[in-house]
């Protein structure tokens, strides 16, 4: 990949843009932050970290929106992050303008530009972006779902003692507290989950995934998560930058899939160059469709109080 922009300098967009680099995902990494010098800063420091990882990517960083230019991609973690004690939708009216203003941004700039979207609310502001991007849903998409994921392969570890090395999960959804972890595809070392856990084991699971990062937020109590999220987002690019063909859970624009359409949410799909190249549509049992529908519908309701905004 040739050039890579990251949209907010904060904690998310600089881990990310930590691991970017020292791969070297990219020959050209643009941070831009509305307060220019800190992205500068942090461009700085990030390069500086990455040489002595044998990489050339050039790190800058900025304030103006034409630095956007020439993006292959752009990765939005601009936003304010929660609070302890909110949810990621309480967040919305902030977020919603900034996001509005960089899509803005991107197409003045970076028509052609792939869209990640990281700011929360994740699934209702990567809807948001395909809307206003007028591209096709294979480039603008959000990520949650290998975050979600990690999260849930920590507990999964630390429950049956098991190296996080081999365990495989799936968590699918809204990145909210009816995501839907999808135990029946967790296996460690290709053996089902529920071979080593009981039930009310796995209930401990899902429900600490689903409330993972409330749980760091809370204690943190000054900003929320960004060492996952950075290796999260890194996951993505590394996929797209190197064209992979990964099955990585995606919050992606449906058309139909899982009986869903005009809604972003988390799926597994195939990214490649040119990001999604394919939703894959499991067939859920009763239950898992219930969880998914139950996901789906805040999912409808958030969007429509966006719309309402
Ligand atoms: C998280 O789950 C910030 O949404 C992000 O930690």
């Amino acid at each position: 990949m040739n050039k890579l922009s990251i949209v907010g300098a904060g904690m998310v967009g600089e881990a990310a843009a930590q691991i970017i680099a020292r791969e070297e995902f990219c020959r050209e990494l643009m941070l831009i932050d509305v307060q220019g010098e800190l992205a500068q800063g942090k461009a700085l420091d990030v390069w500086q970290a990455a040489v002595e990882s044998g990489s050339d990517t050039r790190v800058y960083g900025g304030s103006n929106a034409e630095l956007l230019q020439d993006s292959d991609l752009v990765v939005i973690t601009a936003g304010m992050p929660r609070k302890p004690g909110q949810s990621r939708q309480d967040v919305l009216s902030i977020n919603l303008p900034i996001l509005d203003s960089i899509m803005l941004d991107i197409n003045r700039h970076a028509p052609a530009a792939t869209v990640l979207v990281v700011s929360n609310p994740v699934d209702v502001l990567t809807y948001r972006a395909w809307c206003l991007s007028g591209l096709g849903r294979n480039r603008v998409f959000g990520q949650a779902g290998v975050l979600d994921t990690a999260r849930m392969k920590c507990f999964i570890a630390e429950e049956t003692g098991f190296s996080a090395r081999d365990i495989t999960a799936l968590v699918l959804g809204g990145h909210g507290d009816s995501m839907v972890p999808l135990m029946r595809y967790c296996a460690v070392g290709s053996v089902p989950l529920s071979h080593f856990l009981s039930n009310q084991q796995i209930e401990r699971i899902v429900e600490r995934t689903r409330q993972g990062g409330g749980e760091i937020l809370g204690l943190k109590k000054v900003g929320s998560a960004c060492d996952a999220p950075g290796v999260a987002i890194a996951q993505m690019v590394d996929a797209i930058a190197k064209g992979r063909n990964r099955i990585l859970p995606t919050v992606a624009i449906l058309e139909g899939e899982y009986g869903r359409t005009g809604i972003a949410m988390g799926v597994p799909c195939v990214l490649a160059e040119d990001g999604v190249a394919r939703v894959i549509e499991l067939s859920l049992d009763a239950q898992e469709q219930a969880m998914f529908d139950r996901s789906a519908d805040q999912v409808v309701r958030d969007i429509a109080e966006m719309n309402a905004l």
